[in-house]
């Protein structure tokens, strides 16, 4: 039986300077596991983040990049292979919003989309499948918004949506290496990334279609994300809604 725990393993977390990733680099760090802290553009976060981390007496090192591009992206994991000697467990917690009805989307905006959430999802998922060590976990945040029915996130939940098709592959093709792979889905999560593309009053909405009329917290999905990269290895090609029970039409 394999080491369950994340004592001295190497952690690689996509957009782990902030918000969600952030938490999940640092309750990592905080159970042993050195962490490849990315970011893109949130160069002084990522200091903090690790700086925090080796002020708790954890290691950690942070790597910018443009998950959009290839050639990023295997950097992120070389680093990570060159500066720890291997990888265990790679969460992406990269992505992009955008609220708009479809009738106004620009091919441009069309293709940030899609770069970001799924062709990035999609060579992250390959550069792990790649680098990790036999036993490895790989999870990519997906959202609530794959199971509802409702307008004006076609970029942003069609974007996401082939996570779960490129999952499920995954979960098939590394499982000789015993490396699970899965989504996790959160509801509506009270983070700056929510917030601009709402107004005051469906934030509200958003929060009465949960448990406790209350979003969903950071605190609440990072449990969830430390089990699957933990004791929770037989879940695989999984999509995991952590939400509160939330329903939006
Ligand atoms: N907050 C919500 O309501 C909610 C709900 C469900 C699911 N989610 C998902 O949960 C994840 C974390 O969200 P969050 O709320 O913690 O917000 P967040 O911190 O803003 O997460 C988005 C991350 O994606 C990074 N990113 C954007 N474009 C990138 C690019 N081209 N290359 C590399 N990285 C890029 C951002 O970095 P920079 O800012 O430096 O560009 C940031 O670190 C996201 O995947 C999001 O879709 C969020």
């Amino acid at each position: 039986m394999a080491d369950t725990t994340l004592r001295d393993k190497v952690a690689v977390i996509g957009g782990g300077e902030k918000n969600l990733g952030a938490l999940i680099s640092r309750t990592f760090a905080e159970d042993g596991a050195r962490i490849v802290v990315h970011y893109h553009t949130s160069e002084k976060e990522a200091e903090e983040t690790v700086r925090a981390i080796q002020d708790g007496g954890g290691k950690a090192v942070s790597v910018q990049g443009d998950l959009t591009r290839v050639t990023d992206v295997r950097r992120l994991f070389e680093t990570a292979v060159d500066t720890y000697g291997g990888v265990d467990v790679a969460v992406n917690t990269t992505g992009m919003v955008l609220r708009k009805p479809i009738l106004e989307t620009t091919e441009d905006e069309y293709d940030r989309m899609f770069g970001i959430n799924a062709k990035a999802g999609y060579f992250f998922l390959q550069e792990a499948g790649r680098r990790l060590n036999d036993h490895g976990r790989i999870i990519s945040l997906g959202t609530s918004l794959l199971a509802a029915f409702t307008d004006g996130y076609s970029t942003y939940a069609g974007g996401k949506a082939p996570l779960e098709h490129f999952t499920r592959a995954a979960a098939k093709e590394f499982a000789d290496r015993f490396i699970s792979v899965n989504v996790v889905a959160p509801g509506p999560m009270d983070t700056p990334f929510f917030y601009p593309q709402e107004t005051p009053e469906r934030a509200r909405f958003h929060a009465s279609q949960a448990m406790g009329d209350q979003l969903t917290r950071i605190e609440d999905i990072v449990p969830l994300i430390r089990f699957l990269a933990t004791e929770g290895w037989w879940i695989t090609g999984q999509t995991l809604f952590a939400n509160g029970g939330y329903t939006t039409r």
